[in-house]
């Protein structure tokens, strides 16, 4: 080609990147890898090969890790434990310091090899994927240097099991380690098996940074290596990130184990164009959205919904921007489509695609490589909302649309979905952007952006995109657990029939639901007896229907959560007036059920009502934040209610049990159900009364009593429920991590243990905590 010809035709010229040090890097481990487990690698043993997808070239060999390996990483972690979490938060600062600092002087080689191992573009690899992770650890050098003064009464869990999956392998290995580390833990971490070698280069760095060794360790392998680090008795907490399927078997496989956890699964992520939008930005966000790394992105805008009016004009410039785009080998910097990561996600693709016949497919008419794991840029418009791939995560370069007519409705078919990761939405109208983007079901939001993620925001989804959040304080929160370990609870006491017997009028305390008093469904009733055998009176025996009638009236009751906090004070302050005017006759009704005498019981009104006045006083200051991201524009951190808590009350304060668990949840706009104490519920049910009588809106809570162990799995398995917490005193902590399983809802349970409820651990931050969600919005600023 001369000169001239060049010019006429403006083609790109090949610039690939050169390779040659991350092969010389493979060649000093001579090509083959054990596992890196207290401070050295292990020599290598059973292994697989690990290939470049846009070649099919064996890059090295990764060892298998076995039963034995993930032992005696769990083992090295532990060791190193005790003094890496004495360490002073300044001392662990500086360690996350030189990690940063030497995750930046090998920059380039992260860059290549990732890009080699996954198959990304080293566009992507080298300007978003290294420099996040970067950021991620100067970040938490930050936070440890912060926590002791700033999060004083919490101490880091112990060792953290730690499996990550292959399209962000550096990145999702910073947004775990990171984190740990500040708060003091120390680390197992499996590498996804199609991408190790980041990991283990990663692993050299820790050597090279004088990291104590068994702070970091890492074991290669596959899902059964995973599942032996997941299920290992010396793992303190889970965090994993992948699908969705392997998420819920985690959850499965720990429950009842003690062991904290984090899911960041799949997703299908509307991506909402309104009419009128900056069309050419949308166009050129939605390639972003949807065909950075080649769709598989946890949060890709994988979903289109685009306003009617505009939408052929819309799917034209699209198509036009498809034939655009440029594929080839990822090493080259001029290509924006690389290779999918292994030809087991093409196949998948590839199937997924050829077995939809709805709508219409168009793949982009560029030239694609002719080997290789390369699949082209594709759209399929005109899908129905029930389509299975409006439904399902194709996890590759391929979007999926359909339209809309009206905000309303554009909002419900974004949420018609079980996914709850990530929204993006264009308007140049921003009352309508700041009208939509709190009603999305999603963790995160990006108005007139997408894809924009940093280590002081936090990251995580809801419904079955998983619970927990990554980044900022929130996400270093989940590494960290209360230093007071709270109290063993006891049995539930309850008592027999005796001497005295009962004098007065019959009295039966119905179930409270929908704001009614309502029979037991299934029409049996239990006897409450004082310490001395008294009779005080009978309660109804929950079962399964009256569970999911109390659930449908606190569904129903979903105007709650859009209350604002000076009015949900309000009410609250109003149930402590009520309750304070009958403060003798619930303190009466405390003793006659447990025998404590009266001052005591006169006490626990007292904690109460200033329970319910520290709730009201949060209900308006339990805030947000604006967070500091290296963008022009803001990130908003939304606190917003969880929705429909089950909540299991404890047995040792009768009442303020009860109202240590409605009060936050209510303050933070939740609605409740609760399953009353069994020794002494008649203080619970006594509660409706008050409720009556101020002001507070039907279904917001709920109240019933029955057995502990009979009622924890239909509650936990219920679909409409997004919370479970228990206090009980039976053992139930298990079944409901089992149960939650299905939607994958939060649960937050005592193992056997209490907090104080008539000390300071009874209330605070912690409650308010579980009682919301962080939903990031991203607002860029500027025309
Ligand atoms: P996966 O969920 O099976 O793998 C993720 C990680 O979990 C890997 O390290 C894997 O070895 C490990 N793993 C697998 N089974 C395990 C088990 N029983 N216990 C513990 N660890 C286990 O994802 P996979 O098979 O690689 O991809 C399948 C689909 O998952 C994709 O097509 C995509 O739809 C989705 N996916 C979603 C991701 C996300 O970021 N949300 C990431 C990767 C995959």
């Amino acid at each position: 080609m001369t000169i001239p010809e060049i010019f006429e035709t403006m083609e790109y010229g090949p610039a690939m990147e050169d390779a040659s040090e991350a092969h010389a890097w493979i060649a000093k481990h001579e090509g083959q890898f054990g596992h890196f487990i207290g401070g050295a690698f292990t020599a290598a043993g059973e292994s697989f090969a690990t290939k470049n997808p846009a070649t099919g070239e064996a890059l090295a060999q990764v060892s298998q890790g076995t039963q034995a390996d993930v032992n005696a990483a769990v083992d090295a972690a532990a060791k190193a434990f005790p003094r890496w979490s004495k360490l002073s938060g300044h001392h662990r600062a500086r360690h996350l310091y030189a990690l940063a600092r030497l995750l930046q002087k090998h920059s380039r080689l992260f860059a290549v090899l990732e890009t080699m191992d996954n198959g990304k573009p080293i566009r992507e690899s080298r300007d978003i994927d290294i420099p996040l992770a970067q950021r991620h650890f100067y970040y938490h050098a930050g936070l440890a240097q912060l926590r002791d003064s700033e999060l004083p009464g919490h101490q880091p869990l112990g060792v953290c099991g730690q499996v990550i999956p292959w399209n962000f392998p550096l990145l999702m290995l910073a947004w775990k380690v990171a984190p740990a580390l500040a708060a003091g833990n120390t680390v197992v971490l499996k590498p996804a098996e199609y991408t190790s070698l980041t990991a283990l280069l990663f692993a050299d760095i820790c050597r090279e940074a004088g990291l104590p060794k068994g702070v970091v360790n890492i074991v290669n392998g596959d899902g059964a290596t995973g599942a032996a680090l997941v299920d290992h008795p010396g793992i303190a907490k889970v965090a994993f990130t992948g699908s969705t399927e392997v998420g819920r078997k985690i959850r499965q496989a720990t429950a009842g184990s003690g062991k904290a956890l984090t899911l960041e699964l799949g997703g299908k992520s509307p991506y909402i164009v309104f009419d009128d939008a900056d069309l050419d930005s949308a166009i050129e966000g939605l390639v972003d959205a949807i065909w950075f790394n080649q769709g598989q992105v946890c949060c890709a805008g994988s979903r289109l919904l685009v306003q009617e009016n505009i939408a052929d004009d819309f799917h034209a410039r699209l198509k036009t921007r498809m034939a655009n785009l440029r594929a080839g080998n990822p090493l080259d910097k001029c290509i924006d489509i690389g290779a999918v990561v292994d030809p087991v996600q093409h196949a998948q693709i590839t199937r997924m695609v050829s077995e939809n016949t709805a709508g219409e497919t168009y793949h982009a008419p560029i030239e694609m490589p002719s080997e290789g794991c390369f699949y082209p840029p594709t759209l399929i418009t005109g899908l129905e909302p029930a389509d299975r791939l409006m439904q399902e995560e194709i996890f590759g370069p391929v979007l999926v649309s359909s339209t809309f007519r009206t905000p309303g409705e554009a909002v419900a078919l974004a949420n018609n979905t079980r996914y709850g990761l990530a929204a993006t939405l264009w308007t140049e109208n921003v009352n309508l952007a700041l009208d939509v983007a709190p009603k999305l079901a999603a963790g995160v939001v990006w108005v007139n952006a997408t894809n924009l993620f940093d280590a002081a925001a936090g990251f995580g989804g809801v419904r079955e995109s998983g619970f927990g959040r990554e980044g900022g304080w929130e996400g270093l929160l989940a590494y960290l657990k209360p230093a007071d370990a709270g109290k063993p609870v006891k049995p539930a006491k309850v008592h027999v029939p005796g001497e005295a017997d009962f004098e007065g009028i019959d009295r039966t305390a119905k179930f409270y639901v929908g704001g009614k008093q309502a029979r037991p469904d299934g029409g049996y009733s239990r006897a409450i007896h004082g310490p001395r055998g008294a009779l005080l009176g009978h309660v109804g025996i929950a079962n399964r229907k009256d569970i999911r009638n109390a659930v449908e009236a606190a569904q129903k009751a979903a105007g709650w959560g859009k209350t604002n906090g000076h009015l949900r004070a309000q009410i609250l302050y109003y149930i402590a007036e009520n309750l304070g005017a009958r403060g003798a006759e619930f303190a009466d009704r405390i003793r006659a059920q447990t025998g404590r005498s009266a001052a005591s019981a006169r006490e626990e009104v007292e904690i109460a009502l200033s329970r319910l006045f520290s709730y009201a006083a949060w209900a308006d200051k339990f805030d947000g934040a604006a967070k500091s991201v290296p963008i022009r524009g803001v990130a908003l951190a939304m606190n917003e209610p969880v929705g429909v808590i089950g909540a299991f009350c404890p047995e040792e304060a009768p009442l303020l049990g009860p109202v240590s668990l409605l009060a936050p949840a209510m303050a933070m706009g939740n609605r409740v159900v609760l399953i009353a104490g069994e020794s002494a519920p008649l203080s619970a049910t006594d509660l409706y009364q008050v409720l009556d009588t101020s002001d507070v809106p039907g279904g917001v809570v709920n109240i019933l009593t029955g057995s502990h162990a009979d009622l924890a799995k239909p509650l936990a398995t219920h679909m409409d429920v997004d919370a479970v917490w228990s206090f009980s005193s039976a053992d139930i902590s298990g079944v409901i991590e089992a149960g939650s399983a299905g939607s994958l809802k939060r649960t937050w349970v005592n193992n056997g243990r209490n907090p104080d409820w008539f000390g300071a651990t009874g209330e605070g931050k912690a409650f308010l905590r579980a009682a919301t969600e962080v939903k990031t919005i991203w607002v860029p600023y500027g025309e």
